[in-house]
């Protein structure tokens, strides 16, 4: 994969010296997909579902259209794509939904450290309200998440497992295709964080059987404000809105209402429409661009970049065999927030933090990590820039002291 072509997709990269190494926490968008946006607020910028006029069916065809471009990305129908806010909303739709609905006293939840916020929180408020157990799957010495660690807390009693695709932080891939037919062994639903899955690896929903999937398309090169929650239609068919309001209805009487089926019943009110759009160009962009090279390009970036920091004194790195392209790391005796203003100035974007995963920061007993992350545009000379700005960096702060 040329990513130095790739580069010239990307109005922001304009800036020639701009080495971005944070698209965990958001990718880069194409400036195809920021002209789909465009093009719909400034062409037939009105709303769906409602209007009897050529502009609304324009919005409307364009809207669901793009439900069916992203419904067959993931091998998903059509009816189990509901569009969201982004994952955050999507996991807080099943845990209020559904596991509000299923979960009751004295069953237990199956939940792990590596969870982002997004899906643990949303959880924990359904394991208090139902006085629910939250299980957690015991670690790896390496901080992974095995098949075998997860069958010493299945039990007869799990309900529900809430489960990442591939961690935000240490960025390992979990055994889901052995996990998810274990969990439905003893009749427990699986709930996937899939927002740092899917930007970077095919997922059939199918084959995986997955019952709940989740991912954001601000981390997956399309606009921010919009997620996507997949869900099995059996399971969204019986289970109940989280919020009601103006397009998720079909009939209201005085005293009662009927909600629309899924996927509408879960988009209340105006969604966010041009987005919704502009995430399908953002899927034919990686389809373009073929999961295949995509990971392999990821590969080798990660891998060239973890050598070299092997090589630099005084640098740690919390995920050494990771399988993508996301590098946890710190150096040491540097506070990581004090490390990422010496990378700020040599325009390196990176993050430095819990990164919304707390539990991991705790487990690795750190107060917070550095972390870099790799997608389609990066290049090697990203990697040579980001490895001679990490030996100044430790050089500047042996110097002063540190
Ligand atoms: C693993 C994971 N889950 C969920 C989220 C939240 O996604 P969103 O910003 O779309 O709500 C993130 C974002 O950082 C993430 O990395």
């Amino acid at each position: 994969m040329d990513a130095n072509r790739i580069k010239q997709d990307f109005q922001v990269y304009e800036d020639k010296t701009l080495c971005y190494l944070d698209s965990a926490a958001s990718s880069l968008k194409p400036d195809r997909v920021i002209n789909v946006l465009d093009e719909y607020y400034k062409k037939y910028g009105v709303n769906v579902h409602r209007g009897v006029y050529n502009l609304s069916y324009i919005a409307t065809e364009k809207y669901e259209s793009s439900r069916q471009t992203i419904a067959d990305f993931i091998n998903a129908d059509f009816d189990e794509v509901i569009f969201t806010r982004g994952a955050s909303n999507a996991l807080n739709v099943v845990a209020l939904s559904y596991g509000m609905a299923h979960v009751n006293e004295g069953d237990e939840i199956i939940v792990n450290e590596l969870e982002h916020h997004s899906q643990l929180l949303p959880w924990q408020q359904v394991a208090k309200a139902k006085k629910a157990k939250l299980v957690y799957i015991p670690l790896t010495i390496e901080g992974r998440i095995t098949t075998e660690n997860f069958q010493k807390v299945l039990t007869n009693k799990t309900k529900v497992v809430a489960i990442n695709h591939t961690s935000n932080v240490m960025g390992y891939i979990t055994p889901l295709e052995e996990i998810i037919p274990l969990a439905h062994e003893v009749g427990a639903v699986v709930s996937v964080d899939a927002a740092q899955g899917v930007p970077h690896q095919k997922i059939d929903v199918k084959s995986l059987d997955a019952d709940f999937l989740a991912f954001s398309g601000h981390k997956m090169l399309g606009p921010t404000g919009i997620g996507v929650l997949y869900g099995k239609e059996a399971l969204l068919k019986e289970m109940s809105p989280v919020e009601y309001g103006g397009d998720m209805i079909d009939s209201v009487e005085k005293y009662e209402s009927v909600a629309k089926d899924a996927p509408y019943k879960f988009e209340t009110g105006t969604p966010p429409i041009g987005e919704a759009i502009a995430l399908g160009e953002a899927v034919r962009y990686i389809e373009e661009l073929g999961y295949e090279n995509i990971r392999e390009h990821e590969q080798a970036l990660k891998e060239y970049t973890i050598k070299e920091m092997q090589k630099i004194e005084g640098v740690t790195i919390y995920n050494p065999t990771v399988e993508t392209g996301i590098i946890a790391f710190n150096i040491d005796g540097v506070h990581p927030h004090d490390a990422v203003t010496y990378f700020d100035g040599d325009n390196i974007c990176m993050r430095a933090g819990h990164h919304c995963a707390q539990l991991v920061t705790r487990w690795l007993n750190v107060v917070a990590t550095l972390r870099i992350s790799y997608y389609v545009y990066n290049t090697f000379e990203d990697a040579d820039q980001f490895l001679t700005s990490l030996k100044g960096a430790v050089a500047f702060f042996k110097s002063v002291g540190f």
